[in-house]
Order: structure tokens, then sequence, then C-alpha cells
């Protein structure tokens, strides 16, 4: 979204139209933000063979999904569902590395049916997929480097404490069954976390996987997953791409080296993908003046975004109905659900009135994902703007889809 002649605009389409034409609350993403993400990371990593895994659990609506594809990205799934989701978008399911935490192993073997590739995250199930498969299926192993990084403890996935990946102090048992049961290891993985910003972090934990590399004689592929930070607020501190890039690069290429052999490198970044491109739009239903604070109330809550209450994370917000003024006033911005759902505290915005539109930036990653039915109230609509048209990619729920599912006894 860019301010352009005093109006904001997603590829010179009004926002205030969009918002307009399809009501509010609404999700709407811009498909060229996606591409030029895509392409900075691409841009950053050219000297090496990469691939793109978009974990898709930050955004899985199928026509992304689809965008994604066109673009050449594959995906990185977390569940049978969100496989079924890739497969529906078009993808083979070799395209699609299924990435999951403590499931059963018939969600393994329902992701090895169609070909897809399984990073295995504990020796249990490791051992279960060599007694299964012995050398059959070519898989990959989720290694905790115990590195500590990412923007809150929630989201931090490869420190000590954490349930994720097969600890690297246990590589003697990984080996003793890699080659009890003859296991086709070809690709290691590692996930730090979310919102990283030191670009030491993920040199550590690639260090860690890169020593392991040596012991895999079939190793090929890398994953180093996602976790690039991006830019919540104006000046915050971002990945710096070009020269992580340049960094892992050198020492990927040294390991290649090494071994004498070519590898992949695998990256599965959600944010660094989508967050930019979505914005979450909302009208303003109530400015309500207290003593002390003016509350925006608006049509939405924790259930259309729960980031800022589960990770205290902050969304910048604009008021689009009232785009430039030099008097900016101070709000909370609040919403809708019968409980506390402060999206914004002590907020200088331009004046709001009753019934402007707000957009809460940098919502494409974890916002319609993490979504619910919360107060009984509908999920939004979400919208696509690609090659200069906005496009519906999901109808707004209905009572309909609130009622579905649900039994009403006799009694
Ligand atoms: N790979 C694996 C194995 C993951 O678990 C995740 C995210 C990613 C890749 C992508 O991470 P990203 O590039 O998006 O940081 N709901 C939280 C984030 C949870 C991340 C879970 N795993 C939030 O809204 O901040």
């Amino acid at each position: 979204m860019q301010l352009v002649n005093d109006r904001y605009e997603i590829q010179g389409i009004p926002v205030l139209d969009i918002a307009q034409q399809f009501g509010t609350p609404l999700y709407v993403y811009d498909a060229d933000k996606i591409v030029d993400k895509i392409n900075q990371l691409r841009n950053a990593f050219s000297s090496v063979d990469l691939k793109i895994k978009f974990a898709c659990k930050a955004l899985t609506n199928v026509s992304i999904l689809k965008l994604m594809r066109q673009n050449g990205v594959e995906l990185d799934v977390v569940s049978p569902q969100e496989l079924e989701l890739g497969l529906h978008a078009g993808y083979e399911g070799s395209q699609i590395t299924f990435t999951p935490s403590g499931v059963s192993f018939d969600e393994i073997e329902t992701a090895v049916a169609v070909g897809s590739i399984i990073n295995l995250d504990n020796l249990i199930v490791l051992e279960k997929f060599g007694q299964r498969f012995g050398g059959t299926v070519p898989c990959m192993i989720r290694i905790k480097p115990n590195v500590a990084a990412g923007g809150n403890a929630k989201i931090m996935t490869a420190h000590e404490g954490s349930k994720f990946g097969i600890d690297i102090r246990q590589r003697e048992d990984i080996l003793r069954i890699v080659n009890q049961y003859g296991i086709n290891v070809v690709g290691l993985h590692q996930h730090t976390g979310s919102d990283i910003k030191e670009a030491n972090a993920f040199v550590r934990a690639a260090d860690v996987i890169f020593n392991f590399a040596k012991d895999f004689p079939n190793l090929q592929i890398i994953d180093l997953g996602g976790g690039f930070k991006v830019a919540y607020k104006e000046g915050d501190p971002t990945t710096d791409m070009p020269a992580l890039g340049a960094q892992l690069s050198e020492a990927f290429l040294a390991l290649s080296e090494q071994l004498g052999r070519k590898l992949q490198l695998w990256f599965e970044p959600g944010k660094f993908l989508v967050s930019e491109s979505g914005i979450l739009l909302v009208n303003a239903n109530v400015v309500k003046s207290t003593p002390n604070r003016t509350f925006v109330g608006v049509n939405s809550g924790l259930n259309h975004l729960i980031r800022p209450m589960m990770y205290d994370a902050y969304h910048h917000i604009v008021n689009v109905s009232n785009p430039v003024s030099d008097q900016l006033k101070t709000y909370d911005v609040v919403g809708y659900i019968c409980e506390t759902d402060t999206f914004a505290t002590d907020r200088q915005l331009t004046e709001v009135h009753e019934n402007d539109t707000l957009a809460l930036l940098n919502a494409g990653a974890y916002g319609f994902t993490m979504s619910s039915q919360y107060n009984s109230r509908f999920r939004p609509a979400e919208v696509l703007v690609y090659q200069g048209e906005a496009h519906i990619i999901r109808q707004r729920e209905t009572m309909e889809d609130i009622l579905k599912n649900q039994v009403l006894l006799e009694l």
C-alpha cells in the first residue's frame, strides 16, 4: 500500500474503493509485493543452488499458494491439511516438504504416499521411519542446534528448552539409527525461530548443520528454515538479506567444496514473503472519549488478528479515510470482542471519525491463518490484488459456516 497523491493505493487501486467494494473487515494482499520479496531472496543467494519453500502456515489461501507456484516457490507444510491445500493449488507432492512436530506416524505415511519429503523431528519417529521404509524413501532430519533467537520467547524454536527437532547433542543416536536401518538421509534441516534480527543467529545455526553434514554421504540438501525479520514499524531492524546471503553462501559453497558434492540450499520463509504484502482493513465503529484516553473501537479484534495480543506485536495503523493531516491525535485502537483486545495503545493517527477505514499493516503473515470464530463472528474475506485488479480469493463467512458441523440435539 502506498500513499500516492494523498491517497492510499495498491497497484493504482484506491484502497477505499477496495474496502467499499468488498466490505470490511477485509484482508487485502498485494501480489507484486510477494513477487518482489521472492526476488529479493533469490538475488541475495544468487551464487548458490537455492530452493525457496514457502512456510505456508503464514498464509494458506490457495490463490496465494498458486501465486507462489507460478513464481517457482515450493512449499513447506506442517499438517496433512496444509499438504492437501498445496495439492489443491497444483503442486506435486514431491514439491512439498512436510515438517511436522510430534505428529502421529500416520501423518508421515500420508505425506510419504504422495511423494513429499519429510523432516523427521525426533529419534522415535526416525527409528519408526527406518523400520517402515529402510532406505527406500529419502528423508531429512530436523536438528535443534541450541541457538536461541527470535522476536519473542513464544516464537523461538531452536534453543535448548525447545520441543522442536533432534538435539544436536544426540548426534551419535541419530547416526546409530540411520546406520542400523540404512536410512536415506538426503537433507538436514533447522529452523531457529521467527522474527530474527541478528544475522549471526543464522550463521551459528548453519555452522552446526554444516558440521554435521559431513556424516551423511547421501546428503544433497541443507535447509535453514525461515525466520527472517521484517520491519513492523518504521526504523525496525530487518534481516540484511544481501549481507546474510553473501556470508551464508560463502560458507555453504565452502562446505560443498569440502564434501566434493554440489548441495542445494533451502529456506522456508513465511513472514519474509507475505507479511508486508497484507493489510487488514477495518472500520471505526465508535470513537469513545474518556477522561484520560480516546478509544477507537473497530469492527475486528483478536478473532481476526491475534498477533498484538499474543506476541505484543506492533502493527502500524493508518487512517485510510483521512490520509494526510498535520494534526495527529492519540488513540487506543481496540477490537469489538468481549475480552480485552487492544491492537494499539497511545497510537498517533490522523483524526478518526466514525466509519473511517483503518488499515493494520504487515498483516499478511499469521493474520488470517490464526483467525477464529470467537464470539461467533465471521472470519473476514480475503482479496488479492493481481495485475492491477482486486480479486476476491475468500468469501466472508456466513451464519452457515458458524452452524456447519454443529449438531442441535433433540432434547
Ligand atoms: N519453518 C518452520 C519449520 C517453522 O516452524 C516456521 C514458523 C517457518 C519455517 C517460518 O517462519 P517465518 O519465516 O514465518 O518466521 N505465529 C507467529 C510465528 C510462528 C512461526 C512458526 N513457525 C507470529 O505471528 O509471529
